[in-house]
């Protein structure tokens, strides 16, 4: 078997490849709108949700060609996410993906229609015709991605985010703002990646939702621990901003080692349900590892 860091580093080249040739030319007019897309979604980021698509397409038994265009709806869902994150009227950073973000290489106007459009792009692709054999699971999978993209997901938890600056939240409100900001679109990654091959039977659909759900919340609480403890340069972007802005995180209730330890407890969580596919769910717990053990 491959291992894990050549696996991820095929699926991070499929999905570049695939995101390329989804976006517009830049050559296409509005030429300014159409580069400002391609700057933003190429030539960075881990991919994680991506390479969840192609490793809950694996544990079902589906081909990565078929999971190809759902793992890319759910990247463009999540850069557009950041591009917006970036603002200045929510938490104006000016470095993303170790590059000046979009409102500062570009405009904010230029930063909210990127956004707006590869919101769009995502839509489009998902509900190509040909994109899925089945079009009632086709409908499904589109139904799943506007609601986890949507005020009940992660705009919902961006939402209560913005409102949660300079205030303590409680545990619960933390781990609702951390599971619809971030948790949302990481469930619709390993749900998508599934549904892409066919049906997917009650007990995997289960399996996979507590994964999801476990990995969703451990990545966002490591993303706030990352923010305190690693550098810009490893990160790519700004490091210290939560503690400097006031942001309500988990490290407002617990100390970094608490915090790591709570999503090692997550994590072991994910890889239970993992095993549930036998060896076809290894990248699932592979991915799942990486993420308690990631520096960036
Ligand atoms: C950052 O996501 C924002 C969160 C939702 C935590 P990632 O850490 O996946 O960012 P990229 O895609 O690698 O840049
Ligand atoms: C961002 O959370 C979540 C979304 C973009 C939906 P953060 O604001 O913590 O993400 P970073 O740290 O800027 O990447
Ligand atoms: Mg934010
Ligand atoms: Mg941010
Ligand atoms: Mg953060």
């Amino acid at each position: 078997m491959t291992s894990f860091a050549a696996w991820a580093k095929h699926a991070q080249e499929r999905t570049e490849a695939a995101l390329a040739r989804y976006l517009p030319a830049s050559t296409i007019a509005p030429v300014r709108l159409h580069e400002a897309m391609r700057y933003v979604s190429l030539g960075g980021g881990k991919r994680i949700r991506p390479m969840l698509a192609f490793a809950a397409g694996e544990a079902v038994g589906s081909h990565p060609g078929q999971v190809e265009p759902a793992a890319c709806a759910v990247e463009l869902i999540h850069v557009y996410s950041l591009t917006h994150d970036d603002l200045p009227c929510m938490d104006d950073d000016d470095l993303r993906r170790g590059k000046p973000t979009c409102h500062v290489h570009y405009d904010q106007a230029t930063a909210l229609l990127v956004g707006d459009a590869l919101q769009s792009l995502a839509f489009e692709l998902l509900a190509a015709p040909g994109t899925h054999p089945d079009p009632a699971t086709q409908v499904e999978m589109l139904h799943l991605l506007a609601h986890a993209a949507g005020s009940r997901g992660m705009c919902g938890g961006q939402a209560v985010d913005l409102a949660s600056t300079g205030k303590q939240l409680g545990l619960a409100e933390l781990e609702f703002m951390h599971i619809h900001k971030t948790g949302a679109l990481i469930r619709a990654a390993v749900l998508l990646g599934a549904l892409a091959g066919g049906r997917l039977e009650q007990s995997a659909r289960a399996k996979l939702e507590h994964y999801a759900k476990c990995i969703g919340l451990a990545f966002q609480v490591m993303d706030d621990v990352l923010d305190a403890e690693a550098s810009t340069a490893t990160l790519g972007k700004t490091a210290g901003k939560d503690a400097a802005q006031g942001k309500a995180t988990y490290l407002t209730l617990m100390s970094t080692k608490d915090a790591r330890a709570y999503t090692q407890e997550l994590v072991d969580d994910a890889l239970a349900a993992a095993g549930h596919f036998g060896a076809r769910g290894e990248r699932l717990a592979d991915i799942a590892r990486f993420i308690v053990e990631r520096s960036y």
